[in-house]
């Protein structure tokens, strides 16, 4: 059989990686892929990216089923282009979608159905926003409602921020049509958790908990980025705190979707905030997997993911239950230099190591020409560490990051802190 995966990312990789270690899989394309992708013998890099092409492609090739990595596509509809020539796909339509690319349809979507989530409202007049700010005081939250690579989001922990972040988006336009409207909302204090599912417009199948790490440097110091490593399971989401987040938020959300009359189906990730007394609120929607998240999760994922994917695209994800490792995966990213706000392309990558039991590298900002493997890309590789503990996984993670180089590589030394104190 062959699938294809849409999108170039160490989430990408990763669930290519799951997928086609299926015994039933031919080929699995990745559109357009990584380095990583390319030297796998079993993936096959395709270079394509317009979605009625890679329709196109699909059924050229006789390709089974299509699963979209990023939410830039699904944003833009392929999902309803592919659907529309009956072609087998899993993610949410561009409608479904606006739970990520919309951050006031999630907020109003949350409050109708009385999904658990921070006090909001939405501005377009710039006068408007800034005496609510003032209303409300510091800290507080700034959004722009769009989608904006990770930069749309301003923690302001004091006035003078909040009202410099609304005026970069509403009346210098900074971010574009994402930053025309912006929601604002309280400030939630906590620890924060990913919590993804799939979903087939009416079946949710929860998949291995996980928390990432967003910052930069050490200590949670630094710049937000898109992730710098993240593990699985995360233990702040005890089976407890799990019931109860299916309970408030993921069922209410699945259940509005059909309600609303826009079903949803594809990864759901709700972004939560855990308050110290164990209340989790949902901070963001995201119509996708989380990246780094996929890459521990698939890791430690058993079942054959792509009859995961067969009963996704049939509706029928009540009748699998995953199996996984009970063993805690752990990937930490190596950045190129520069990232987050100017990640330098084309530095020479040695040393990665070939994949063992315990350990497996995931690829993200890279590009193969010939024998020469280059970084194109902020998050360069994702290095995946298993073991019987945190701290194991950790220490089989960072054996594997001290044997590769390129210039000028970020990462961190402390992914899994949280989870450490937690045993501790
Ligand atoms: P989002 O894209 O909405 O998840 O926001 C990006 C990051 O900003 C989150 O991962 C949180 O670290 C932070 N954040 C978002 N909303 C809030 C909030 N209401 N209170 C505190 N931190 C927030
Ligand atoms: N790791 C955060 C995200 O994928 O949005």
């Amino acid at each position: 059989m062959k699938i294809l995966v849409v999108g170039s990312g160490g989430r990408e990789h990763a669930l290519a990686w799951k997928i086609a270690q299926s015994p039933r899989i031919q080929t699995v394309y990745v559109a357009p892929g990584n380095g990583g992708t390319a030297l796998d013998q079993r993936l096959e890099n395709i270079n394509i990216t317009d979605p009625a092409e890679l329709a196109d492609f699909v059924v050229r090739e006789h390709v089974a089923l299509t699963v979209v990595g990023p939410e830039t596509p699904l944003a833009a509809g392929i999902v309803n282009i592919f659907r529309d020539r009956g072609l087998k796909i899993f993610g949410p339509t561009r409608e479904a979608a606006q739970l990520e690319s919309s951050k006031d349809f999630a907020k109003s979507f949350m409050q109708r159905h009385h999904i658990p989530t921070a006090e909001y409202q939405t501005f377009s007049d710039v006068d408007a926003a800034h005496q609510y700010i003032d209303q409300k005081g510091a800290p507080i939250v700034i959004k722009a409602d769009g989608l904006a690579a990770g930069k749309g989001v301003v923690v302001a922990m004091t006035l003078e921020e909040a009202h410099g972040a609304v005026d970069m988006m509403l009346s210098d336009n900074r971010l574009g049509d994402a930053g025309a409207r912006v929601v604002i909302e309280e400030f939630l204090a906590g620890e924060e958790a990913s919590f993804i599912v799939m979903v087939d417009g009416k079946n949710i199948l929860p998949l291995a908990t996980s928390q990432d790490h967003k910052r930069l440097k050490d200590d949670d110091q630094g710049p937000n980025t898109g992730g710098m490593g993240a593990y699985s399971p995360a233990p702040i989401v005890t089976p407890a705190l799990h019931a109860r987040v299916m309970r408030e938020i993921i069922t209410p959300t699945v259940q509005g979707m059909a309600k609303d009359g826009i079903p949803f189906s594809g990864f759901l990730y709700a972004g939560l905030m855990i308050d110290d007394k164990g209340n989790p609120k949902t901070l963001e929607f995201n119509c996708r997997m989380g990246d780094p998240e996929t890459q521990p999760i698939m890791a430690r994922l058993k079942t054959d993911l792509l009859t995961v994917m067969e009963h996704a695209v049939t509706g029928t994800l009540d009748t699998i239950e995953l199996e996984w490792d009970r063993r805690t995966a752990l990937g930490v990213v190596m950045a190129a230099a520069g990232y987050p706000d100017a990640p330098r392309k084309d530095d020479l990558i040695s040393g990665i190591p070939a994949e063992t039991a315990d350990t497996v590298t995931f690829h993200a900002g890279t590009t193969l020409n010939g024998e020469r493997l280059t970084t194109s890309g902020g998050r360069v590789l994702c290095v995946v560490g298993l073991g019987d503990s945190v701290k194991v996984a950790q220490k089989q993670a960072y054996n594997v990051i001290d044997s590769i180089h390129f210039s000028g590589a970020q990462f961190r030394r402390d992914i899994g802190w949280r989870a450490l104190k937690k045993h501790a």
